[in-house]
């Protein structure tokens, strides 16, 4: 029997492959900022927040909740990030890198807000246990744009959302802690990558 038919060769080869997937993904992941009309199907953002929920979590407590955007609600979304913005900006406030934030939401066929529901009523640890959280959220977050890389689809991690912080919650009907939002679409653009510092930058081996 040739080795790949096997059962430990077949799992051999298909880890493998995996493992390719996985680094490939990683590697060829970028932040798109401008995306094409083009729909992007439901079932491709259930794979995605299907993606998200398999990540791992502090007492696998699944702090997360996923509100999904879509093209009809996008003019609505992207009126009250700018409305925000504009008020911060006539407050003299600092508005950062919002408005080019927002010009991409405005571009993406499908944002999704991701909420924390335990903010407000974490048992006893308090801050921690909001630290724990917020990191889990980050591991479903970062799977939602590797699936998406796998699937085709480009992906923006946005935290300008901020920005917008209560008008957005309250548009959505949300109490919970928002914690980042997500916008995907077929990419319009093909962006080489960032730059990283070294792992040797980076890194101290004790
Ligand atoms: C927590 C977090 C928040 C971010 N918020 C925004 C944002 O609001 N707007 C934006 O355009 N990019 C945002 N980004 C994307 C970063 O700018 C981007 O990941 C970084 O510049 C590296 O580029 P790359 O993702 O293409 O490797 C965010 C990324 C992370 C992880």
């Amino acid at each position: 029997m040739p080795e790949a038919k096997s059962w430990s060769g077949l799992w051999q080869k298909n880890y493998e492959r995996i493992i390719m997937n996985t680094l490939e993904a990683i590697s060829q992941r970028r932040s798109i900022r401008r995306f094409k009309d083009t729909p992007v199907p439901d079932e491709m953002i259930v794979k995605i927040i299907n993606s998200a929920i398999q990540a791992p979590s502090g007492k696998n407590r699944q702090p997360w909740r996923f509100v999904v955007v879509k093209e009809d609600k996008r003019p609505e979304m992207i009126r009250i990030m700018r409305e925000s913005i504009a008020k911060i900006k006539e407050q003299g406030g600092d508005t950062g890198s919002s408005e080019w934030t927002s010009n991409a939401m405005e571009k993406a066929p499908v944002t999704i807000f991701i909420f924390n529901p335990y903010a407000e009523n974490t048992p006893g640890e308090g801050h921690t246990s909001n630290v724990v959280d917020v990191q889990s959220v980050g591991a479903a977050i970062q799977n939602m744009l590797l699936s998406a890389q796998e699937l085709g689809i480009g992906s923006l991690w946005i935290c300008d959302v901020f920005y917008a912080y209560n008008k957005l919650c309250e548009w959505l009907g949300e109490k919970h802690e928002m914690i980042a939002a997500v916008s995907l679409g077929y990419p319009d653009e093909q962006p080489n990558g960032r730059p990283r510092k070294l792992v040797n930058e980076v890194t101290r081996w004790f």
